[in-house]
């Protein structure tokens, strides 16, 4: 197979959706299309989200699970599926947003009973300011469910798209029927007793009497309610669901694997193979012959015996090789990668070559940090990799002072993998910790003290929001930093943050010092 063709027959996608949406139910069907898993019940549900804030244990044993759900590559039908898990807990939407930025579309689960809900808005919002292509697919039609009409007008006001329906409901709960598909033009009928067979039943004309064979009475609502669906959505036209404006809305239950094939095939038909990626210098495309990539996700110390981390690394263009020397943009240092992995269902397996679109795992000792740049030597930097204005904060204080190093190597290192922002407060000098989820400093107490031996003390801190700031006019930003010298701090790159202390504290601020830019994420 050529390169180009290698480029061409990849898919990497995430699949997004509300805890308990049913995107893990719907991966795992996804999986058993591509023979990836061969029962249901292997692909461990990203539980976190249920647990008690507070299980460690179960966040631990969750972490070595989630390592080898992070990426799931399967073949099917002549192509190369990545799919990247995302986590489900919403305090950890910021791993979420990183790892949009790896994926070339998305899918997002919604169910149909609940409709659109707050973390699909939120999750959305990163899709659209990327442009990134969205399916809908509306799961749990086998409960009963509100007018799908209503339901996509929500998802249009909601999640601010265009929807298409491609496929339409039969009824739902104990009623449904099944789905005709407007894409492929068939009948697909819903028998909760076979999971396994979709049936396909070819339907060019609605109006044929035959239908009436299929579904009964339900034949007129079906032609009156897609008489409705074409006359009032536009036709589907796959350039404005490329260029992120139009969702196509696939129905079905994904418990049932119902519905799956035909969001699989479709998606497959219509969803965009490795598309360019942005550096501060150029855009990149996937077909151009030099190998660069970026580290979107570092999970560390896996196995606390093996002081060992993974990167995960996005390939954006050439053939990345293995054992080939490469440039890590940020250290100027050259790396051999001799044992680079890939992800192929739950199992980890060494290989010699991967292609644009490809995730790759990367042993690491401590050299990579989150938007690390790799190439073959030129200079170029990833753009898209923000963090967050962090809103809860702690100041973090040694609780053992003869484990001051560790301590510090294990802060260094969580914030290296984007567990949490660190900033030196230029005030006191006291190290202050911000986050956007509350979880994050109980995982960050747990692994110093499991991982790295150290203990650590919190302190609240009660501020609204940390944001970066910069200005043209350098006597007003000194006048700015003289004036608020109490709340002043440096991140970990030596920039300046604002720590404001409220909404109105801020506002005031922004009015008063009209010079200044305000950011609140880390890339401006
Ligand atoms: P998530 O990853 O989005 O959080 O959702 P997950 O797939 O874990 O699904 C959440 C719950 O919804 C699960 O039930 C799952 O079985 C159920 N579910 C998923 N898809 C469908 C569907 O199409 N129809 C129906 N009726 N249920 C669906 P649970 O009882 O919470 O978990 P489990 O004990 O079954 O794992």
């Amino acid at each position: 197979m050529t390169f180009l063709e290698e480029i061409k027959r990849r898919r990497t996608f995430g699949i997004i959706s509300h805890p308990d949406a049913g995107k893990t139910t719907l991966t795992e069907k996804l999986l058993l299309f591509g023979g990836a898993i061969r029962v249901a019940g292997a692909v461990k549900s990203n539980k976190i989200k249920k647990t008690a804030t507070s299980d460690f244990m179960e966040i631990e044993r969750q972490r070595g699970i989630s390592v080898a759900t992070s990426v799931m590559g399967f073949e099917y039908d002549g192509y190369k599926i990545n799919i990247l898990d995302t986590p489900g807990h919403q305090d950890f939407q910021e791993d979420t947003f990183r790892i949009l930025t790896a994926v070339d579309s998305v899918i997002i689960v919604i169910d149909a009973a609940k409709g659109v809900e707050p973390q699909t808005e939120k999750l959305m919002n990163v899709c659209r300011m990327r442009k990134t292509p969205v399916i809908v697919f509306i799961n749990k039609m086998d409960r009963p469910c509100g007018d799908p009409f209503s339901l996509i007008d929500e998802i249009e006001r909601q999640l601010k798209i265009k929807a298409r329906p491609l496929s339409w409901p039969i009824n739902s709960g104990p009623d449904f029927k099944g789905v005709y598909s407007i894409f492929n033009k068939s009948l697909k009928l819903f028998n909760p007793n076979i999971q396994e067979i979709e049936e396909h039943i070819k339907f060019d004309d609605i109006s044929n009497p035959e239908l009436e064979k299929y579904i009964g009475n339900d034949s007129r609502t079906l032609r009156e309610e897609l008489e409705l669906v074409n006359g009032v959505y536009p036709d589907f036209d796959t350039k404005d669901y490329l260029s992120g404006n139009l969702a196509p809305v696939f129905f079905g239950s994904a418990l049932y694997n119902f519905g799956v094939q035909e969001l699989l095939d479709a998606f497959l038909k219509i969803a965009p193979p490795p598309r360019p990626s942005y550096t501060e210098e150029r855009e990149i495309k996937p077909e151009e012959n030099h190998f660069s990539g970026f580290v979107f996700k570092i999970h560390a110390n896996i196995d606390p015996n093996h002081r060992s981390r993974i990167a995960f690394i996005k390939v954006c263009s050439g053939i990345f090789v293995r054992n080939n020397i490469y440039k890590h943009i940020r250290s100027g240092k050259t790396f051999r990668i001799s044992s680079p992995t890939a992800f192929m269902a739950s199992q980890k397996e060494t290989i010699d070559e991967a292609f644009p679109g490809d995730i790759i795992g990367v042993p690491d000792t401590g050299n990579f940090i989150i938007g690390d740049t790799l190439t073959d030597g030129e200079d170029i930097h990833f753009k898209g990799l923000p963090s967050l204005s962090p809103e809860l904060f702690r100041y973090v204080e040694n609780a053992d002072p003869m484990k001051a190093k560790q301590l510090a190597k294990g802060i260094d290192q969580l914030m290296d993998e984007g567990v949490a922002q660190l900033f030196i407060s230029q005030f006191n000098g006291r190290k202050i910790i911000g986050t956007v989820g509350q979880l994050q400093f109980e995982v960050i107490q747990y692994r110093l003290e499991h991982e790295y031996g150290a203990k650590c003390r919190f302190e609240t801190l009660n501020m609204y929001k940390a944001c970066w700031i910069e200005s043209d006019d350098k006597k007003e930003l000194e006048e700015f930093k003289k004036r608020k010298h109490q709340k002043m701090a440096k991140d970990k790159l030596g920039r300046d943050v604002f720590m404001a202390d409220s909404l109105f504290i801020l506002q005031m601020a922004q009015d008063e010092f009209k010079k200044i830019r305000f950011h609140f994420t880390s890339e401006f």
